[in-house]
């Protein structure tokens, strides 16, 4: 199915994002400075996989699922809305704390790196709950149609969005500039 093809490549990217706030969190931590590409992942995190990617799911993927869910396929549905506000959350603080950290307000690295890893925690349960639970049900509910439909609707969000691959090579360099390795090519 093309539209569970698309969310879980971006999966694969959101992971390697992942990585590199890992990275950054230890990195804060030894060292309680601030990661010179903190600010980077950040506005990366808020293009993409807060932005990009959640827009797809809320705009297009989740509505087309709604329309043939029943009562407990809601409250799954309901669930993952409410993790993406909850990350939004955590998102927006480790933005605060990031300003903070550059101006030197005393704390804010710290306070970055509690919330990156509440934000973590949110995020790898939910990519788990996507995976093992949401795309099964995609694939039972989504007719070929409604399949098309999405896939258009993404591709009209995608159409405001900027170039994809180049995107992708954005992550990789922060990746690799993080010391991590280069992922396997798809
Ligand atoms: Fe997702
Ligand atoms: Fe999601």
């Amino acid at each position: 199915m093309k539209t569970i093809d698309t969310l879980e490549r971006e999966h694969e990217w959101i992971g390697w994002m992942a990585e590199c706030l890992e990275s950054q969190i230890a990195l804060a931590q030894a060292e309680d400075i601030l990661p010179e590409a903190a600010y980077e992942l950040l506005s990366l995190y808020e293009q993409f996989a807060d932005g990009r990617h959640q827009d797809k799911e809320e705009s297009a993927f989740f509505p087309e699922l709604l329309s043939s869910a029943d009562e407990h396929e809601r409250e799954v549905l309901q669930k993952l809305l409410l993790d993406h506000e909850a990350e939004r959350r955590h998102l927006d603080a480790m933005r605060q704390n990031v300003l903070g950290a550059v101006y030197g307000e005393p704390g804010c690295v710290r306070a970055f790196v509690r919330e990156a890893h509440d934000y973590l925690d949110l995020h790898h349960a939910h990519m788990l709950r996507e995976t093992e639970i949401l795309f099964p049900m995609a694939e039972r509910l989504l007719s070929p149609e409604a399949d098309e439909r999405i896939v258009k609707a993404f591709e009209a969000i995608e159409g405001g969005a900027g170039d994809p691959h180049a995107l992708r090579e954005q992550i990789l360099n922060l990746h690799q500039r993080a010391g991590l390795p280069r992922p396997p090519a798809a």
